[in-house]
């Protein structure tokens, strides 16, 4: 019996789930050697608790050389060192279960690491192989090879096409990413059927899900033609692209030969079954930027994935007309195949979101009225570890950069280490990460830490604390998906819709207070800056600001 309520109250768990992003190298030490590992996220799972968030996803902790953070995956069934072993991995899955959260996890499909045993295998074997058939090896073009087989640009920067040494086997392989990821040929039965073993693998041990890295990569097409316009696509593909007409843009992302095609809802379709064939619910977030973003609903139609990250907020300006109709059109598109928005506003790859809307006391306002209004909203929601501390991106010496794509790039764009900056737990040394040295320089203020913005009432964490309770309680917002927003009458710049029974959001984006009246009485349940009042039938909305009411 109790059983049974267990599997009912398990229900659709992810359709409104609040999902925290672990990236572990920066989440805590425990032994000293400057990384996190899985035993420092043991450590802090009652914080998770505490924070109010329903289950943990981990960044990948595999076996890797760690060239690109550990998405240069070299044995995706075992535990790299750096984080611990397998029985370290089987506590923390117990424990997260223990705790009363669910566990996902990342899994790599589109590359190896060129440490991967069949990458190795691969080189030492000629160009024809079985064993070269698992990448997507290739002779060159020119009288002696010497071209790549395509035009195609890595989107870490460079060529994606690296040509091996071996005089006599010297063909090129592809990797969309580092020199060190090795793309993948998904036509090749040995790799779906290692893939598949390696989801039956970490489903066996019990974990809830995977977040699908690089999801619209797997398949390509006509792999051995040339774009018509490499530098364009990658600078596209990379939102570089300052200057470039939006038309121009999305014509370029309209057909990404490696991205998006069809090949890949195959592949999903296989996966699905496998997730139902387990007990409880096993769900899949698939890491697929598509365009336009319509496409995104096929990736979660009934037989395929759970979910899809909706990057829009990821890269949207706080502004009220633009998230409205970003917000409309991702509930209907992914609502038409009855999936679940997802809400992103943070992740390990791109920067914080105090830094990305404008930093400093106004990054940090705009922050909190971004992430309230997110909480409110139908859906997943994720928070990548420390944005509920309204940290900024970390100031990284060039010397002490990490990311392949600083030095891909040769040093062009900086890279995604400001956004990886060990956590700063306590107000002790290193801010209680390590007791060695950081992997990356900390430098935050005590203000910042976990430790002193628990007892300062108004501080970010108690904010994403109090709001993610609400979500979790208030009969309004801990409804399934399908639940759907009633959108107010309000002025330019300004958000505000209901949600039922009993609740209304407002958001003012614009950089003035305003005034609005309200028709029948409401109390303040939670608003992101103190300015925000409600007096009689008026709301007071303080620029930069959203609140929940309770009308
Ligand atoms: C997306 C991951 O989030 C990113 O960190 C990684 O570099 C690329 N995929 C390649 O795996």
């Amino acid at each position: 019996m109790l059983f049974f309520v267990m599997e009912k109250q398990d229900q659709g768990w992810w359709r409104n789930a609040t999902i925290y992003q672990v990236y572990p190298r920066s989440f805590q030490d425990t032994d000293g050697d400057g990384e996190g590992d899985l035993q420092g996220v043991i450590k802090r799972l009652s914080y998770l608790r505490w924070l109010g968030v329903d289950a943990i996803w981990l960044s990948p902790f595999y076996k890797s050389p760690n060239k690109d953070g550990g998405y240069d995956v070299s044995d995706p069934r075992d535990v790299d060192p750096r984080f611990g072993n397998l029985s370290t991995a089987k506590d923390l899955i117990e424990e997260t279960h223990n705790a009363g959260l669910k566990i996902i996890v990342d899994i790599v499909p589109n590359h190896f690491s060129t440490d991967h045993i069949w990458f190795k295998e691969a080189i030492n074997s000629p160009g024809n192989s079985e064993a070269r058939k698992r990448f997507h090896f290739y002779d060159g073009r020119g009288s002696t090879g010497e071209i790549p087989p395509n035009n195609w640009n890595s989107i870490f920067g460079g060529p994606a096409w690296t040509r091996l040494e071996d005089e006599i086997n010297s063909q090129w392989y592809l990797h969309l990413f580092d020199s060190t990821q090795a793309d993948l040929n998904w036509q090749n039965q040995d790799v779906r059927r290692d893939f598949e073993r390696t989801l039956k693998f970490w489903l066996d041990l019990g974990v809830d899900g995977f977040r699908i890295d690089v999801a619209h990569g797997l398949a390509k097409d006509e792999i051995l033609k040339d774009h018509p316009d490499p530098t364009g696509l990658t600078r596209a593909l990379r939102l570089d692209v300052t200057g470039m007409p939006d038309n121009e843009r999305a014509a370029l992302l309209s057909d990404v030969p490696f991205f998006d095609r069809e090949g890949v809802h195959e592949i999903y379709r296989s996966w699905r079954k496998i997730f139902d064939s387990y007990s409880g619910e096993r769900i899949s977030v698939a890491e697929a930027w598509v365009h336009p973003s319509s496409r995104a609903a096929r990736y979660v139609r009934r037989d395929e994935l759970h979910q899809i990250f909706n990057f829009d907020f990821l890269i949207a300006p706080w502004d009220g007309e633009f998230l409205v109709s970003a917000i409309k059109r991702i509930l209907s598109e992914v609502g038409a195949v009855g999936a679940p928005a997802t809400w992103v506003l943070s992740n390990h790859d791109s920067p914080r979101l105090v830094t990305r809307l404008g930093g400093g006391e106004i990054g940090q306002r705009r922050a909190r009225a971004f992430a309230l209004l997110t909480h409110s909203l139908p859906g997943g929601c994720y928070i990548y570890q420390g944005e509920e501390l309204g940290l900024s991106d970390g100031s990284i010496p060039d010397s002490a950069r990490q990311d392949p794509v600083y030095y891909r790039t040769k040093g062009i764009d900086k890279g995604r280490d400001g956004a990886r900056v060990p956590m700063p737990w306590s107000n002790d040394p290193n801010f209680g990460f390590t007791k060695g040295r950081p992997w990356l320089p900390m430098s935050f203020d005590t203000s910042q830490s976990v430790e002193t913005q628990m007892h300062v009432k108004e501080s970010s964490l108690n904010l994403y604390h109090a709001s993610l309770e609400i979500r979790r309680v208030h009969p309004a917002l801990k409804k399934s998906h399908d639940q759907e927003l009633i959108w107010l009458e309000t002025q330019l710049g300004l958000i505000a819709f209901k949600r039922e029974p009993g609740l209304a959001v407002y958001a003012n984006t614009t950089n003035q207070d305003r005034i609005i009246r309200l028709n029948q009485p409401a109390k303040l349940l939670i608003s992101s800056s103190a300015d925000v009042k409600v007096i009689g039938p008026e709301l007071h909305l303080a620029k930069d600001s959203t609140c929940w009411l309770e009308m």
